[in-house]
């Protein structure tokens, strides 16, 4: 009985130990955000809608999947040398502040070729027969994303933008999804299924 009981009590011990040791969850502030983001602004542009198309925008991106992909780069698991020097000097609080402020961005609409965008329609929505899922089963009819679950909204990207992240899925650069989602999803598409729905992408902003 006696030993019962201790054992009880450490059960007690190391499941109360847990629930001191969880983070407080730290929020974002917008405007420390905005004071912040003129390090990124040269070139996510000055309300997160970059200008060059190999840039991508970060506006109306959620926060989850904005800090997450911060700390990616920082571990390297997604390799890129522009991204990485910048976030070595972010701290956490940073990254979450930053996210806070791209979160409530507009993003711009772009304009779109149709033809092109209507082919990646059919992708986007119904996937291949090559074994590419459905986009809009995780990004939403509207290329919105999931916030909670972390999946990027991707609506009105930049497609040069988004053809390049497709690649980088396959060429083992960005290593960050969760289970490998996307490396095997862009790994069945061909670089002409890549151009047109990169094209419905960002024709999706303005929709
Ligand atoms: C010199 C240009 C440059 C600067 C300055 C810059 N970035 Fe970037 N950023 C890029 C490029 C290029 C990429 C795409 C890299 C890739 O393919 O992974 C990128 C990607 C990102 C992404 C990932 C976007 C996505 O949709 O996955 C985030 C988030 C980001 N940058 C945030 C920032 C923040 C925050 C700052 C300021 C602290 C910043 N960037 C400064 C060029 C820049
Ligand atoms: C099973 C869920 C799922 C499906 C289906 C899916 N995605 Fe994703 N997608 C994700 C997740 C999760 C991420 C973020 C992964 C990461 O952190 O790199 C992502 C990231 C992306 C990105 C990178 C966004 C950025 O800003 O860099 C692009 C582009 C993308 N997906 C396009 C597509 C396309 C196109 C399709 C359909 C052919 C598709 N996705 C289908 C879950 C999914």
């Amino acid at each position: 009985m006696k030993g019962k009981n201790l054992g009880f009590m450490i059960i007690c011990f190391v499941v109360n130990g847990l629930f001191f040791l969880q983070p407080t969850l730290a929020k974002g502030n917008i405007e420390d955000g905005k004071s912040k983001s003129m390090l990124c602004s040269a070139c996510h542009g000055q309300d997160g809608n970059s200008i060059n198309p190999e840039w991508p925008s970060l506006a109306g991106q959620h926060e989850k999947y904005f800090v997450n992909t911060l700390k990616a780069y920082k571990n390297e698991s997604r390799k890129n040398a522009v991204m990485y020097p910048l976030v070595m000097t972010l701290s956490e609080q940073d990254m979450m502040d930053l996210a806070a402020y791209y979160q409530v961005q507009t993003p711009k609409k772009l304009s779109y070729d149709y033809d092109l965008a209507k082919k990646g329609e059919a992708l986007y929505r119904g996937g291949n027969s090559s074994g590419v899922a459905a986009c809009i089963a995780c990004h939403g009819p509207r290329g919105k994303g999931n916030p909670g679950a972390g999946y990027p909204s991707i609506a009105g990207q930049h497609a040069a933008y988004t053809k390049n992240a497709l690649i980088e899925y396959t060429n083992g650069n960005r290593k960050p999804g969760i289970n490998d989602m996307m490396q095997t999803l862009a790994s069945r598409m061909t670089s002409e299924e890549m151009d047109s729905v990169a094209e419905y992408i960002q024709a999706l902003g303005s929709k």
